[in-house]
């Protein structure tokens, strides 16, 4: 068990900033959550919240249906690791792990096995004797994990775990985290500014911004139907290609000043909620593998630009492409591409748009 409900929190630390404004969503027991957004949007309040170190203005949590917001953090049966963990130099990794549950009075025979199980699930089983400073970054960043799982709480928060990690070192910690989460079947709210390991971790991610949740979803449908602009340009790397400009019925198209205009294949402008943004401002949103050399799309309308540079990651390339002022991105094989400096035709995959109200942000319905 460990279901967790938040029912419209918000937390303003000072007059000037509302850290966490209305908050509300449910974790179902045993799933794992990833709070995904930008450094100071309000994650590491609303994870302090939960776990009972932060109290919050108005608003109700709920674990497993029952209200917590005003028992102490050790009534909550949470365990949270955080960004900064902070390992004892002078006691040994078995000292580390059963130092909580020593505190807590648990007898010492539960603490080994508690201690002893948590290593050898963690892969720590022959270093329970070693000093934190013998150990390498991963293996120390498991310690802190197994501090917490010793306590076999309800939930886990995690805070930003790897962040003090190398990159290879978080991509094979990440994948241990997860997999250690279903082996276990505890719920888990994972707070990160990373798009990859949201992407990668999350059954659902909670997309924030400026204090207030923007879109919860899958990854998938996160990254395919993104809320608004800032959901849209928070995922996927390279990032989104935006055009704004005017909509044009006919086609329909876009408008972009310069005489340009790009077609939206695929997208209705006669009916729907696309119909009321005729021949007004709208943003387009591309991801760069929507877009293609027109010789690889022969199909689609053409359109001209100019190829700056070529980006190769190996698999793939990236095409940094200008289209009078706008630099757009396409993501292509890495065969036989054009030269860099010469003017190339390039072309949108139809169905592919995203459609945005440049006002409100909002993400405009096209499959009405
Ligand atoms: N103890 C505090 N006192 C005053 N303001 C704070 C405090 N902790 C955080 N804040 C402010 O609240 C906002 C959210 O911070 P935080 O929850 O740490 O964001 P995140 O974890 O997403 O980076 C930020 O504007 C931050 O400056
Ligand atoms: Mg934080």
């Amino acid at each position: 068990m460990g279901s967790v409900q938040l029912d419209k929190i918000t937390k303003a630390y000072t007059q000037a900033v509302c850290a966490v404004e209305d908050i509300s969503f449910r974790i179902d027991s045993g799933q794992l959550v990833v709070l995904l957004g930008p450094s100071g949007c309000g994650k590491t309040t609303l994870l302090r919240m939960i776990a009972g170190l932060e109290r919050p203005d108005t608003g109700r949590i709920l674990i497993d249906g029952r209200e917590v917001q005003d028992l102490d953090p050790r009534d909550r049966d949470i365990a949270m690791v955080f960004q900064n963990y902070a390992l004892y130099p002078h006691m040994s990794v078995a000292e580390n792990m059963g130092f909580g549950l020593k505190l807590r009075g648990m007898p010492r025979s539960q603490t080994q096995r508690r201690v002893r199980e948590a290593a050898s699930t963690l892969g720590l089983g022959d270093l329970l004797e070693r000093r934190p400073a013998a150990l390498s970054g991963g293996q120390r960043q498991r310690v802190a994990l197994g501090r917490a799982l010793v306590r076999e709480p309800k939930v886990f928060l995690l805070d930003e775990p790897l962040s003090n990690l190398d990159a290879p070192l978080r991509a094979s910690m990440r994948m241990e985290i997860a997999r250690l989460q279903r082996a276990l079947g505890v719920t888990m709210i994972y707070v990160t500014h990373d798009q990859i390991e949201a992407m990668t971790l999350g059954q659902r991610i909670v997309v924030m911004n400026e204090g207030r949740v923007q879109q919860i979803d899958t990854p998938m449908q996160v990254y395919e139907r993104p809320a608004n602009l800032f959901v849209a340009t928070a995922l996927g790397s390279p990032g989104i290609n935006l055009l704004q400009g005017r909509l044009d019925r006919q086609g329909p198209t876009l408008q972009l000043d310069e005489g340009l205009s790009l077609p939206l294949a695929g997208l209705d402008a006669g009916h729907g909620a696309l119909a009321s943004f005729v021949d007004r401002e709208v943003v387009v949103g591309l991801r760069p593998e929507a877009l293609a050399l027109h010789r690889d799309m022969p199909q689609a309308a053409a359109l001209p630009a100019q190829l700056e540079v070529i980006e190769r990651v190996g698999n793939e390339a990236f095409l940094h492409l200008c289209m009078g002022a706008r630099h757009l991105v396409a993501r292509v094989p890495p065969q036989d591409l054009p030269e860099p400096g010469t003017q190339v035709h390039i072309a949108c995959r139809p169905y592919s748009m995203h459609v945005f109200d440049p006002a409100s942000g909002l993400r405009i319905d096209t499959n009405a």
